[in-house]
């Protein structure tokens, strides 16, 4: 797709869309959602006004971490349909000037992958160093005292009786860690990022990113942290040789590519460095301000944390509520009203946001009952099929994967449509107004003094402001403001193009625009 002369790259301007490709749309009513059943859906991915769209993995995997596990990283799993849907699908989105972004793990194969078959087959393979394995202890323990992610505490090894070595996983046992201090893995993982580039990818969200590098002498975990996953511990400077790597591949290319690290570690100081001095990652993941509850100093202490801690050259912020490995943030805040006021928050702050399919929607967590659990990180609610229409099977010709969410006809793609107050046409409106607006696309965020509860920023580019109030609080807050503006959006979508006139109710958030 070609740039736009002399605009800021477009994952600066861009609001991002992330796909579950299981429960987005099903084109062959298997029940399971697939590459054809999204493509016959991008209109209203364009009607909604979204940039781009990250799809999370859909690559050849035996799916005990649903994907994540990649048995083939060249090949479109058969139950999301071929690579041929994928060039439909890429094709597709970019004549609707729609960006395709990629999931990419890099991290870790499928047991099932054929270089990990072939490493387990004994000690001389030549691809045994291509994972982690180590000896045990003397006392015939694992190698550390490392934590898996996704076992309940479990360590992260498992012996291998065949071979007489422990082999790494950060994750399931069936998820072994790729060694990356390895050159022949760095190439052939590299050229999986060549695959894609090829066919035409915009960039990549890169899974656990800030986990690929790990010092070889893999020492313990210090015992304060050594009940947290290593996974969200390990911060190795080997990582950045690794990303500085990467990155050279993407800039061989034309047209903007970018990747998205999923940088999962404790702090936003620990994300800085792995945006390197702009030739590491384009974007990261910042994970803290998800974890902040509804509350307008929290929040306002990851805005002013992020304002001071990534910097607007090289490292320019990200801003995400959901995703598919968290509760939806409509069911951890609480209510109909936050959620909506908290799209107004998440879409006019300095960075590029990102939207977890169905938030739009206002969809709640879907209660599993224990007999449909599949999901061994116990992720299943934020992950239920998304509702089309109204009538009952919602748009899924057969019973799909997982239950619907609560209130699925009302929540429906359909029904929102049809409701001018719904919050599908809120995000919309936020998504126009954003369009419209420089200040809201890359100015400058300048926080405002207000009253407890209450958070106020302005953003500012050349002659174009917004000002933003978000009330978290359960009570009206008012706030004078030096000029007269009017209300562009509305949480509740009401007085809209109106003046405002200094109050906020509770639990409602504003978008102002000079008169
Ligand atoms: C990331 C993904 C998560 C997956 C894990 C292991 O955290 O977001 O869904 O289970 O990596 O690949």
């Amino acid at each position: 797709m070609a740039p736009h002369a002399g605009e800021a790259p477009w994952w600066r301007r861009a609001v991002i869309y992330q796909i579950y490709p299981r429960s987005f749309a099903d084109g062959n009513g298997d029940g399971v959602g697939d590459l054809k059943g999204l493509c016959d859906r991008l209109d209203h991915l364009s009607w909604l006004g979204v940039d781009a769209l990250w799809l999370s993995p859909f690559y050849r995997s035996p799916m005990r971490d649903f994907g994540y596990d990649v048995s083939d990283y060249c090949d479109v799993d058969p139950v999301f349909g071929t690579l041929a849907d994928f060039d439909a699908l890429v094709a597709a989105a970019h004549a609707r000037d729609l960006r395709v972004v990629v999931d990419w793990v890099p991290g870790h194969t499928s047991s099932d992958h054929a270089w990990f078959v072939e490493a387990r087959s004994s000690r001389s393979s030549p691809k045994r160093d291509w994972y982690v394995w180590r000896d045990p202890r003397p006392d015939g323990k694992p190698p550390n005292n490392w934590v898996s992610a996704f076992t309940s505490g479990g360590p992260a090894w498992t012996f291998d009786e065949h071979t007489g070595q422990w082999w790494l996983h950060s994750f399931l046992p069936e998820q072994p860690d790729l060694n990356w201090e390895n050159p022949e893995v760095q190439e052939a993982m590299l050229a999986v990022v060549r695959f894609w580039l090829d066919r035409g990818v915009d960039g990549f969200r890169v899974d656990v990113v800030h986990n690929i590098g790990k010092d070889p002498a893999l020492a313990d975990a210090e015992e304060k942290y050594a009940a947290l996953p290593h996974c969200v511990l390990n911060d190795d400077p080997r990582t950045h040789g690794h990303l500085r790597r990467i990155r050279r591949v993407l800039d061989s290319y034309s047209g903007d590519r970018m990747m998205v690290g999923e940088v999962f570690l404790l702090t936003t100081e620990q994300i800085r460095p792995y945006y390197g001095d702009g030739d590491e990652l384009h974007l990261s993941f910042n994970f803290p301000p998800m974890f902040a509850p509804w509350s307008a100093e929290k929040w306002r202490a990851c805005i002013e944390e992020a304002s001071a801690l990534l910097d607007p050259i090289e490292a320019w912020p990200t801003w995400v509520l959901s995703n598919h490995d968290q509760p939806r943030h409509r069911t951890r805040y609480g209510g109909e009203a936050r959620a909506r006021a908290a799209a107004v928050l998440l879409l006019t702050l300095r960075g590029t946001p990102f939207l977890y399919m169905g938030e739009e929607l206002g969809l709640e967590n879907a209660v599993i009952p224990a007999e449909r659990v599949v999901d061994p990180g116990g992720r299943d609610g934020c992950r239920a099929p998304l509702p089309w229409i109204r009538e009952a099977g919602h748009g899924w010709p057969s019973d799909p994967w997982l239950p619907f969410p609560p209130d699925a006809a009302e929540r429906s793609v359909e029904a929102s449509i049809a409701d001018p107050g719904s919050m599908l046409h809120l995000y919309r409106r936020i998504l126009h107004a954003r369009r419209a607006s420089r200040a809201l696309r890359d100015g400058a965020l300048e926080l405002l003094s207000s009253p407890r509860g209450l958070l106020a920023y302005r953003r500012v580019a050349a002659e174009d402001a917004r000002v933003i109030l978000v009330n978290t609080a359960e009570a009206s807050a008012s706030i004078e403001l030096p000029s007269a503006l009017v209300v562009d959006v509305a949480s509740d979508g009401v007085g809209e193009g109106g003046r405002f006139e200094g109050i906020v109710a509770a639990s409602r958030a504003l978008i102002l625009r000079p008169v």
